[in-house]
Order: structure tokens, then sequence, then C-alpha cells
């Protein structure tokens, strides 16, 4: 039973970087939550979500004309938070991890003569560098941070 519910566990954590995520996004609200219970996402996972939902207000700032106040200090914890899969925090991965957080930074830079639509839309790039070496399956989702 026990190595039962482990594998079943272990099923969603590898779900957590695959296609199929998308697919259950749509419907997540229709569909009963005890699942979303049982999973228990990472602390790196945690912090992907938290990066989205603010890189998505943000966005919306930028939108409205208001200049985006602080660079979030939290997402420096990509430099130390924990993957599901520990063997991911890789050569790779810390140097996407750079660029990101310097990108990140440069939207904050009121310095910057760069117009701040193609400082965003670089930290995104960045984002979707980074998944393309091991996480494929938010791709789909973080395009849309995009500023067209
Ligand atoms: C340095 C590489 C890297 C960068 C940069 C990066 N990610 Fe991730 N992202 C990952 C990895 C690896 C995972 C899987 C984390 C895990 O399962 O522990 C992940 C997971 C995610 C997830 C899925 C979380 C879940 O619930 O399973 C989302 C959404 C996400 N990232 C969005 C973003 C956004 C938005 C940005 C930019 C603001 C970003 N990522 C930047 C590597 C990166």
């Amino acid at each position: 039973m026990r190595v039962l519910l482990l594998s079943f566990l272990a099923c969603l954590f590898i779900l957590s970087c695959n296609d199929s995520k998308k697919d259950n996004e749509t419907t997540q609200n229709k569909k009963e939550p005890i699942v979303y219970d049982m999973y228990e996402p990472s602390e790196m996972a945690l912090l992907m979500n938290e990066m989205y939902a603010h890189n998505l207000k943000i966005k919306q700032d930028i939108l409205d004309g208001k200049m985006p106040a602080e660079f979030p200090l939290e997402f420096l914890k990509i430099h130390s938070a924990e993957l599901t899969k520990a063997k991911d925090r890789n050569a790779t991965f810390e140097s996407f991890s750079k660029l990101f957080i310097q990108t990140e930074k440069e939207i904050f830079n009121q310095a910057s003569t760069q117009p701040i639509e193609e400082r965003f839309n670089n930290a995104v790039n960045v984002c979707i560098s980074c998944h393309q070496t091991n996480c494929t399956g938010p791709i789909p989702r973080i395009k849309k941070l995009l500023i067209k």
C-alpha cells in the first residue's frame, strides 16, 4: 500500500514538469481537488509559481503605464530552493539562474535607457531558455507573460 502511494506521489512530481500538466490546468476548476491536496510541490515549484504571479503583476503595471517598484528579493531564493530532482541543480541551472536574476533586476533599473517592455521580455525569455533545458511543460504558460 505504502509503495503504491509513493509511486503515485512520484508520478505527480514527474507530472509537474510534464506537458500533461497543461491539459490538467484548463480543466482544473471542474475536477475534484483531492489530487491537488496530496501533491506537495517542491520549494522551487512554489517559488516558480510565485515568480509567475509576480511577473504577471509587473506586466500589468507596465501595460498600465506604471513603473514596477522594487526587485522582489524573494526571487533570490532561486539560488538555494530545493528542487524536485536535486540533480537538476547543475552548472546549466546555475548559469541560467544568475542570468535570470540579472535580467529581472534590469526591469527595476531606473537608469536604463532600454524600453521597459524590452527589459521585461528579456527576463521572461530567460525563464523560457532555462525551461528549454530541462522543464519544457510550463513554457506555453510562460510565453503568455511576454508583452506583445
Ligand atoms: C534557472 C532555470 C529556471 C529559470 C530561470 C526559471 N525556471 Fe521555472 N522551473 C525550473 C525548474 C527546474 C522547474 C521545476 C522545479 C521543481 O519541480 O522543483 C521549474 C518549474 C516552473 C513552473 C512549474 C511549477 C510547478 O507548479 O510545478 C512554472 C510555472 C515556472 N517554472 C515558471 C517560471 C517563470 C515564470 C520563470 C521566470 C519568471 C521561471 N520559471 C524561471 C527552472 C527555471
